[in-house]
């Protein structure tokens, strides 16, 4: 496997740091200690992993011991995780500190990500560890995965965290995720690659009407979606919709009190985040998902790994809207009906309220480890 082509920009800003990060670390800390003594897997929970700067006393609770989930890890054994959304290797960095046995095999779609993730590994392993335990590769996770034979990788653990980075949506990217009003000129574009595939602009200009609803219904999750698709196949000559700017403020005219039709929090409509909405945010999602297929990478994604994983290995996935979690959960009952997985949770992990970004609250963990 060679690494990928890419470089990183001569200066890079701090690391975001991602979502359910010493949740995560927690599970990969629990699996290699075979030391502890074996309990129900009901009674495993992620503990508190304090990171660098922790200083005792402050926030973080101390590591509860967790069973071990792995019973019959070799002493001094390699250990692989494999990442298949790699970011800016967050997670990965984090996990390669725990255990410094442990060799990483990095996904990831957007080269401009890896370049960003061999930094931040660099400055955290130092360039020679990372070059002996890193390895990368450009590719989406699903199509990867389904090029392997099965069993190939043997890995103990992969880690789905899906959607996009920060650096994405924070319009460092510049390929319209979000529309902020900083660059009025940057093109709707939301390829993670954007030498492959079609960009969203094109998908706008090309997919007839009821395309065009389908997608806002399903994946954008619009209540007025026949209406919304109408109005911008109408005006897509004639308005700059290719440009992100544009569009957010077309939806904001034409649907100036949007807001996500099925979001309900106690049986009822969720009013106090009405205001926070924009009326475009749920298109954004929708053409996103579109042009990344998320959804379909996602269920071929998914059985293509368990396929790389050692018995016993770790199937862990976080997901930031409903339509990922159903299909996760979905995919992790199957297998358990089948006798190839047991949950390790048996509920889900959610990340904290007090996560500054909405789409980060409303993450989810969820995960399996291989019986067969
Ligand atoms: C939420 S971020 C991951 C953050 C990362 N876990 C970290 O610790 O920094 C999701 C990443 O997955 C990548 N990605 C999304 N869909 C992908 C796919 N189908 N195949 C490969 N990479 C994908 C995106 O480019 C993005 O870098």
């Amino acid at each position: 496997m060679s690494e990928a082509d890419s470089t990183a920009p001569a200066a890079l800003p701090e690391m975001h740091k991602p979502v359910l990060r010493k949740e995560v670390a927690a599970l990969w800390q629990a699996y290699f200690r075979p030391d502890l003594d074996e309990k129900p897997l009901s009674a495993v929970q992620p503990s508190m992993v304090p990171g660098p700067g922790h200083k005792p006393g402050n926030k973080y609770r101390e590591p509860a011991p967790c069973p071990s989930i792995r019973p019959d890890l070799p002493q001094n054994g390699q250990l692989l995780y494999v990442d298949a959304t790699l970011g800016e290797a967050g997670h990965a960095r984090l996990l390669l500190e725990q255990q410094p046995q442990a060799q990483l095999l990095g996904i990831d779609a957007d080269p401009q990500m890896l370049g960003r993730a061999r930094h931040f590994l660099d400055a955290a392993l130092g360039s020679e560890q990372r070059q002996q335990r890193c390895r990368f590769v450009e590719r989406r996770f699903s199509d990867y995965f389904c090029s392997l034979d099965p069993g190939l990788l043997q890995a103990d653990m992969i880690l789905f965290d899906l959607g996009i980075s920060l650096f994405h949506y924070n319009s460092e990217a510049a390929r319209g995720f979000s529309f902020r009003p900083e660059d009025p000129e940057e093109l709707l574009d939301m390829r993670l690659n954007p030498a492959q595939g079609q960009s969203a602009a094109e998908l706008l200009q090309t997919l007839s009407e009821a395309e065009l609803a389908d997608i806002l219904y399903s994946y954008g999750e619009l209540r007025n979606s026949r209406r919304l698709a109408r109005l911008i196949v109408a005006q897509r000559d004639n308005m700059e919709l290719h440009k992100a700017q544009v569009l957010a403020h077309f939806l904001r005219q034409i649907n100036p009190t949007a807001r996500p039709g099925k979001k309900k929090q106690n049986g009822k409509h969720n009013k106090g985040n009405k205001a926070k909405i924009h009326p475009a945010t749920q298109v954004f999602q929708a053409l996103r998902i579109a042009v990344g297929d998320e959804l379909g990478q996602l269920k071929s994604g998914l059985p293509a790994a368990l396929e790389q994983l050692r018995t016993y290995g770790l199937l862990a996935v976080i997901t930031f809207h409903s339509l990922e979690d159903r299909l996760v959960k979905q995919q992790f009952r199957d297998w358990q009906d089948q006798g190839r997985v047991q949950w390790v949770y048996k509920k889900t992990i959610q990340a904290s309220h007090d996560s500054p970004l909405p789409s980060e609250r409303s993450a989810k963990l969820r995960v399996v480890r291989r019986m067969d």
